[in-house]
């Protein structure tokens, strides 16, 4: 009894530490930092799915399946990273462009766009035939150079 009420103070101790450290106001660096780093995993697990849907790379389901999900998932976390305080950030080099805090519903949108693309990619992988699977890649991608189009500066 005594050691069960231990053991369930452990988990408890370890959350509070999170949630203090989630109420503490992150840096800018370190969110854009992070938002980077969730738009570099979109670019791995997306690019070998382009690569199929382009017929450049075999058609392989499995591997569609665990990538669609991941994205799926990764298209949801760069958001926050967008906050207002990263917006004369100086310190780490960024590519966002001006328009993400001058346009902010256009760029909600495109958010919003691409978030229904990658969960619809997600569905369809598990259900679709290759054909449906492949132009939904396709939209997928459309949905990220849209945006990116309008909101990051142009990659040399
Ligand atoms: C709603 C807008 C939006 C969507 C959708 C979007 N991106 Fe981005 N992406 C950005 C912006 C803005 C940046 C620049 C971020 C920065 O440098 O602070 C960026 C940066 C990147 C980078 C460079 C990361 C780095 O380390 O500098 C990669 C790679 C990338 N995006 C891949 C993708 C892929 C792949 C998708 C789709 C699966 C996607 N993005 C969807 C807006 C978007």
């Amino acid at each position: 009894m005594t050691k069960n009420v231990w053991l369930a103070g452990i988990p408890l101790a370890i959350g509070v530490g999170y949630v203090a450290a989630a109420f503490a106001q992150a840096k800018p660096e370190v969110l854009v930092k992070q938002r980077q780093a969730a738009m570099t995993l979109q670019g791995k697990y997306f690019g070998p799915l382009a690569g199929m849907a382009q017929g450049k790379a075999p058609y392989n389901k499995d591997t569609v399946v665990r990538n669609a999900e991941f994205l799926g998932a990764l298209s949801k976390m760069p958001w926050d990273g967008f906050a207002e305080s990263t917006k004369d950030e100086k310190s780490v080099k960024t590519a966002a462009l001006p328009a993400i805090w001058k346009d902010t519903d256009k760029f909600k949108q495109a958010q919003q766009h691409f978030e229904e693309e990658a969960s619809k990619l997600a569905q369809v992988s598990k259900n679709g035939d290759e054909a449906a699977v492949k132009a939904q890649i396709g939209a997928t991608g459309k949905a990220c150079g849209g945006c990116h189009q309008d909101f990051r500066e142009k990659q040399q």
